[in-house]
């Protein structure tokens, strides 16, 4: 079974011995080979009155704003509507308070990472997953691995914290097979040989010069290695491919009010059917803080494609 319930962890405890470190070792080793762990509670302090301001949220259900967004290390809040200036404010210090919370309890819980996570973005999801309109890359009832256009890890995994805050339904989700059989099947025709061939040649040595260009004058470009270049592509070739989606394997999962669980997102193929109001934390597990990197997507595709696809 792929959920791990834990039961027995203790965040606001802070002392810490080498028997926790040792656990919490072993801990990311599972969830880097494609667990999930699952509290039927969420592990951190939030203050009641802080759900009771989220639940009250309406976000307008645009095709432009999937979520609201955070990034905590700018406080920047996006896809809530500026003009609403007091609700604003207080959804500004909500989602920092929550982003701090959850990254003291990730460093309890999962010690190895503690020093070297980098904090990502945090979302608050208020729409209705089940009927959604957005465009076919953009839909989450389609099975998946995660990829972000603009933040490219090189490497590096996305591990990601949900919390379902809604008080009376579930959070549905599908989880498909592991990494590797998923990539043993589907790879090759996503143009893995391809995109490693490409970024190993001249032509990906254009394309670098020219980011390192774009760059100098000012723009922002995405450095990405091969194989971001090719999770990228993956994502939107696994949304695409209507049989792989009909035909591929799928477990269901509920997860009840409350409940909060963490998975390494670009290992574990996933999609959400329904739910409403969850808060999620983005992480990035540098390759160099992985304690199992050889079960890591990207050393999963090198062998695979037996070229290098990350400059580690
Ligand atoms: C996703 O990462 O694909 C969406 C998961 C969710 O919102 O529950
Ligand atoms: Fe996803």
């Amino acid at each position: 079974m792929s959920l791990i319930n834990i039961d027995n962890f203790n965040a606001s405890d802070e002392r810490r011995n080498s028997v926790d470190i040792d656990r919490g070792r072993e801990y990311c080793r599972q969830l880097e080979q494609g667990k999930i762990f699952y509290f039927d509670h969420i592990p951190f302090n939030f203050p009641k009155e802080y759900l009771t301001f989220l639940l009250s949220r309406r976000q307008q259900n645009t095709r432009f704003h999937k979520n609201i967004s955070f990034r905590p290390q700018t406080n920047l809040l996006r896809g809530f509507p500026a003009s609403e200036k007091k609700d604003f404010a207080r959804l500004q210090e909500i989602m920092q308070f929550y982003s701090g919370q959850v990254t003291k309890f990730l460093a309890a819980f999962l010690p190895p990472y503690a020093e070297k996570r980098l904090l990502d973005y945090a979302s608050f999801r208020t729409i209705e997953e089940n009927g959604r309109d957005l465009p076919l890359h953009k839909r989450n009832e389609l099975l998946h691995v995660d990829a972000f256009p603009n933040r490219p890890t090189r490497g590096g995994r996305i591990l990601r914290v949900f919390t379902n805050i809604n008080p009376t339904k579930e959070r549905v989700w599908q989880i498909g097979e592991s990494f590797e059989r998923l990539a043993e099947k589907y790879a090759s025709d996503a143009g893995l040989n391809r995109i490693a061939v490409q970024s190993a040649s001249t032509s990906g040595k254009i394309v670098r010069h020219t980011s390192r260009f774009l760059k100098k004058i000012g723009l922002p470009v995405a450095d990405r290695s091969a194989y971001d270049h090719f999770m990228l592509r993956f994502h939107d070739y696994l949304k695409e491919n209507t049989n792989y989606q009909k035909n591929g394997d799928k477990t269901r999962l509920e997860f009840p009010p409350n409940s909060t669980w963490l998975v390494f997102t670009d290992g574990v193929p996933h999609s959400v059917l329904s739910g409403q109001f969850a808060l999620e934390q983005t992480f990035i597990i540098p390759f160099e803080a992985l304690v199992s990197p050889e079960d890591s997507p990207a050393r999963v595709l090198e062998k695979m494609c037996r070229k290098s696809l990350i400059a580690v």
